[in-house]
């Protein structure tokens, strides 16, 4: 039960960041803020593939997550920015 427990908050966290050991898990943090609308490939759903991002530089990447656009979220304001570094990150690494 202790170890079901522990699991659960690791897995559920609270919404202010996915931190592990005080490091941003940005895969987790990809998967739950982006994951929804462009899939865990960057290639998937209604949105825009992110391979596109090959084009964008990281700064034109950080402003799309911080400002969005008319169909997607800003997260600026909302998120962590340890997070969004975390994200950005993330993005640049696996889908550019
Ligand atoms: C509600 C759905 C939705 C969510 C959630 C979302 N996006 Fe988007 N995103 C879109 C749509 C739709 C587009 C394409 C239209 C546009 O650029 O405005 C887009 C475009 C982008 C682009 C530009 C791609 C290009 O090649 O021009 C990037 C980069 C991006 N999203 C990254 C992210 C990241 C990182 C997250 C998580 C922090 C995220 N998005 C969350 C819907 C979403």
């Amino acid at each position: 039960m202790i170890a079901v427990a522990a699991l659960l908050t690791v897995s559920c966290g609270d919404d202010t960041g996915f931190t592990v050991d005080g490091e941003v898990d940005s895969a987790s943090a990809y998967l739950r803020r982006c994951g929804g609308c462009h899939g865990a490939a960057g290639t998937e759903q209604a949105a825009t593939s992110l391979a596109g991002v090959k084009t964008g530089s990281e700064s034109d990447v950080r402003a799309k997550i911080v400002d969005g656009s008319s169909t997607m979220p800003a997260f600026g304001g909302q998120v962590d920015p340890a997070e969004i570094d975390a994200i950005v990150e993330y993005v640049m690494e696996n889908f550019s």
